[in-house]
């Protein structure tokens, strides 16, 4: 039998901070820990063949926690940063952040920018990493792009098509999410992926981010080999197809 290997996961890492609760530390150690969760998704996810990991690290929404982990949040990441890029070399990933940061310190973007070219070159997985981000933020940004385009008269409001919209989103040069996994029990997509997930399988485990290892990603992969994506038609229809191009 083909095992189906989805081409592009999408993860929100949650639980940290419960993670870190249940193991009387602060939560700060449950984003520490967190880390270590995504080396090892990194590097099953490329041996299991996945060609794109898009990973959700900080959304637009997280700016209103305490300021102090907000702080400590900033740190690990710019630790994180320079640190990973040579395990990141090594497994030939690329490395792209999407998300808006200009709200980033200077040293936090230059570190992105260095962490991006560093690993431009590589040919494996493309790892993103989204740093304030948010669904609707990246739709924002898309209107206004496209706003622009109709003021400046190269495109006319009623030739808009769902096309033009996805060109202007990030990442508008890969394909969507087939599988969105979330960890740490909640069942939402707290405004990750919203327009690139329309098709996107779900797979909600209450594993905590820092509890969530190679056989809980091998896990995901298998509910997602088991789905029939119908894309809107009927399940005979989908057999069908599959097997003329079989
Ligand atoms: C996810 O873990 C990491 C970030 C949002 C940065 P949380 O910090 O949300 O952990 P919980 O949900 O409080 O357990
Ligand atoms: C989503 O988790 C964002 C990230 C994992 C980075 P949150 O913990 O912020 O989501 P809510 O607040 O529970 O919806
Ligand atoms: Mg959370």
């Amino acid at each position: 039998m083909v095992v189906t290997v989805p081409q592009h996961v999408a993860i929100v890492m949650d639980g940290n901070g419960r993670w870190a609760q249940q193991h009387g530390k602060k939560r700060h150690a449950g984003h520490k820990e967190g880390v270590k969760s995504v080396r090892r998704v990194v590097e099953r996810a490329a041996q299991a063949k996945v060609k794109i990991l898009t990973m959700f690290a900080f959304s637009s929404e997280n700016w209103r926690r305490p300021r102090e982990e907000v702080g400590l949040l900033m740190d690990l990441f710019m630790l994180a940063l320079k640190q990973e890029i040579k395990r990141l070399q090594r497994n030939n990933v690329r490395l792209r952040i999407i998300g808006d940061r200009s709200r980033f310190s200077q040293d936090l973007q230059a570190s992105m920018v260095k962490a991006e070219l560093d690993t431009a070159g590589n040919s494996g997985l493309i790892l993103q990493v989204a740093a304030n981000y948010g669904g609707r933020w990246d739709m924002t940004q898309a209107v206004r792009s496209l706003a622009q385009q109709v003021r400046d008269g190269s495109v006319e409001p009623d030739a808009i098509t769902e096309e033009q919209i996805s060109a202007e989103l990030s990442f508008s040069d890969l394909p969507d999410p087939d599988l969105f996994i979330r960890t740490g029990g909640e069942q939402r997509l707290s405004n990750f992926l919203l327009w690139q997930s329309a098709y996107a399988e779900l797979y909600f485990t209450d594993v905590l981010w820092p509890d969530f290892h190679e056989a809980e990603f091998d896990a995901a992969l298998a509910a997602f080999a088991t789905r029939q994506r119908r894309f809107g038609l009927v399940g005979e229809q989908v057999t069908s197809s599959k097997e003329t191009a079989g």
